[in-house]
């Protein structure tokens, strides 16, 4: 049992005297580390001892072009968990109207209330939580429900306590859903979900709680929606209606990104021409003039997991050659392009700025966070990619459309 529990979803446990945070000892020296080698530099930039090496750069992706809005579908739908808006942000894309969004985080009141249409934004631990919602004044007057009920008890990051976290949320999710009753249900998650430990997990809080719906799980990978970065993520569709589950087909790839992650002289005839649009790399991306090389992002870690308010988006070592690959240093990111290029990163690599680091989870620069640097990372870290939100929402509505 956590002795508490912090709203930026880290858990301290007691060990004997001593207080213990759930992430690996190695994780934490490492950030440690990362976090020590950051502070320095800032340091010396502030003092004005380093000479700004990169210019302001100027992005060549828009997320808006993989999600273009669409009219009104006439479907309503009610957002759980909702954190910074990236599925809400992808449904609102695909022509839904949101009755209501919950989340814990008080931040991301300021978030979505500045971005969506929806009037109704209930977040912090007094309006937000969804443990202390009355469902029964939704029931039958939505569509849709959705939501990303927190990962961490099943991340390969986290300590995957499964049901045995305090933050599983699944059993409030199904209480939610069986008591608003909406005709679809879309829950969000990582992929260590469908680890075998968690099969009876699954089968507790999903299958056996639902029962009025019929439920099909699929995967989706961020860079087959366009946007550049590795993540995976799985989603359960649940429809009231099983004839319409038959009509639903979860959405099909967009874009390629075999050509990624090889240096331009890889010869082009060994790549197979799948006649999709190619993700575009990193560094094409921002802006950032060619060095012969390019890739994916690693995936985009949540500043709210783990002990400090950290500036970092990296996830692991692995990830850690992966940037540097890129010659992009993702520590010690800023809060705008022009703070990004006056602070150079020791290495001499590019320094991101939040805005960079949105932009490589598919937000489109409209798209205002609200909060500190910190904040700002935790809400993109934490959420769906909105282009594949949106993918995921428009095969929903051709499903329940009336043909
Ligand atoms: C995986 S994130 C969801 C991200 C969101 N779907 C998006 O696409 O941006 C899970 C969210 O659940 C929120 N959360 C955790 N416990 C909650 C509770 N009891 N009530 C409401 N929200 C909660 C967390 O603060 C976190 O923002």
């Amino acid at each position: 049992m956590p002795i508490t529990q912090y709203q930026n979803n880290t858990s301290i446990y007691k060990k004997g005297d001593q207080k213990v945070y759930d992430i690996t000892d190695e994780k934490r020296a490492w950030y440690r580390k990362i976090s020590h080698e950051s502070r320095l530099s800032k340091l010396s930039a502030e003092e004005g001892l380093i000479d700004s090496i990169h210019e302001i750069n100027k992005p060549r992706f828009d997320p808006d072009l993989l999600m273009p809005q669409l009219e009104s579908n006439g479907l309503t739908a009610i957002s759980l968990f909702s954190g910074g808006g990236g599925l809400d942000l992808g449904f609102l894309r695909a022509g839904y109207q949101h009755i209501a969004s919950y989340e814990l985080i008080l931040i991301c009141k300021d978030t979505l209330t500045t971005n969506l249409e929806s009037t109704n934004i209930y977040c912090g631990p007094d309006e937000g939580d969804v443990r202390k919602v009355n469902w029964n004044i939704y029931k039958d007057k939505v569509d849709i429900v959705h939501g990303g009920p927190p990962c961490q008890p099943f991340s390969v990051a986290g300590s995957r306590k499964g049901a045995d976290d305090e933050r599983n949320m699944w059993g409030e999710f199904s209480r939610a859903v069986n008591a608003m009753k909406p005709r679809v249900f879309i829950a969000e998650n990582v992929l260590g979900i469908l680890n075998p430990k968690f099969n009876d997990f699954v089968k507790k809080y999903i299958l056996n709680e639902l029962t009025d719906y019929s439920i099909t799980t699929f995967k989706m990978h961020t860079a087959d929606y366009g946007v550049p970065q590795i993540r995976e993520r799985v989603f359960f569709v649940g429809f009231r209606n099983k004839p319409r589950l038959n009509k639903f087909t979860p959405p099909s790839p967009t874009h390629t990104w075999d050509h990624l992650g090889k240096n331009d002289s890889y010869p082009n005839c060994l790549l197979f021409d799948t006649g999709l649009e190619k993700t575009k790399g990193v560094r094409d991306c921002l802006g950032l003039h060619s060095i012969g090389f390019d890739n994916l992002a690693p995936t985009i870690r949540s500043a709210f997991t783990g002990k400090r308010n950290t500036t970092s988006i990296l996830n692991s070592t692995a990830g850690q050659k992966s940037w540097g690959d890129m010659q992009i240093w993702p520590n010690g990111i800023q809060s705008s392009r022009e703070k990004a290029s006056a602070f150079p990163a020791k290495n001499k690599h590019f320094r991101l700025s939040v805005q960079d680091v949105g932009l490589i989870q598919g937000f489109p620069e409209s798209w205002k966070f609200a909060g500190a640097v910190y904040q700002v990372l935790g809400q993109i870290g934490n959420s769906v990619s909105p282009p594949v939100a949106y993918h995921v929402a428009v095969s929903v509505a051709n499903a329940l459309k009336n043909t």
